[in-house]
């Protein structure tokens, strides 16, 4: 099988002012494209060397699977976490979650924002199927600082091709940016799905 770039689930321009349609162009057209190439071409690399029996280039091609395959998925999610009729904050049983897990819904965001001013990668909220609770990580690149048995609920990518051209340096003013189109539909129905799963 070989992976896709899946359409914008909206127009390019459609997050502006707080994303700008050049700044999302380029982000879903070519850095997200080229993690999806990535993982295609790793695949083929792991499939000719399982074929000829030379595994020279193989561990290698493993790590391009997780980096690339990491960052398609998370890009993936990014995408859906946000939409024009964001802005709101979470209801239902992921509010719940939230307030249960982190106290309140302020701490949460508290905690998600020191999360985003520190990585380099994103920061994610997750369910953590292990512990049984929702947690926030700090992500660097797209996979080191992920937790064995977590699943993103969240997901704020804060590498420099995210808010670099629109914001500059001050990336606090991007995360603000985003808390203005989340939308947490996507990221509800996610968590449902993941605590029926392990629960
Ligand atoms: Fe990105």
């Amino acid at each position: 099988m070989s992976y896709e770039l899946p359409p914008l689930p909206y127009e390019y321009d459609a997050l502006e002012p707080h994303i700008s349609e050049q700044v999302l162009t380029w982000h879903h057209d070519t850095h997200h494209q080229g993690y999806v190439n990535g993982w295609n071409s790793a695949e083929e690399t792991l499939a000719e060397n399982r074929e000829s029996g030379d595994f020279d280039g193989s561990a290698g091609a493993i790590r391009s699977v997780t980096h690339n395959g990491c960052g398609h998925v998370l890009h993936d999610l990014f995408w859906q976490n946000m939409s024009p009729e964001g802005g709101e904050e979470p209801s239902g049983a992921l509010a719940d979650r939230i307030e249960e897990d982190f106290g309140s819904y302020e701490a949460w965001k508290g905690e998600f924002e020191a999360a985003a001013g520190d990585a380099s990668g994103w920061a994610l909220l997750v369910y953590d199927s292990f512990s049984n609770q929702l947690r926030n990580v700090v992500v660097d690149k797209h996979d080191q600082g992920a937790l064995w048995g977590s699943h993103p609920i969240l997901a704020l990518d804060v590498w420099e091709h995210s808010y670099y051209y629109d914001y500059g340096p001050a990336r606090g003013d991007f995360v603000d940016a985003f808390f203005e189109v989340v939308d947490w539909e996507e990221p509800a129905a996610r968590y449902e799905q993941a605590v029926e799963q392990f629960e």
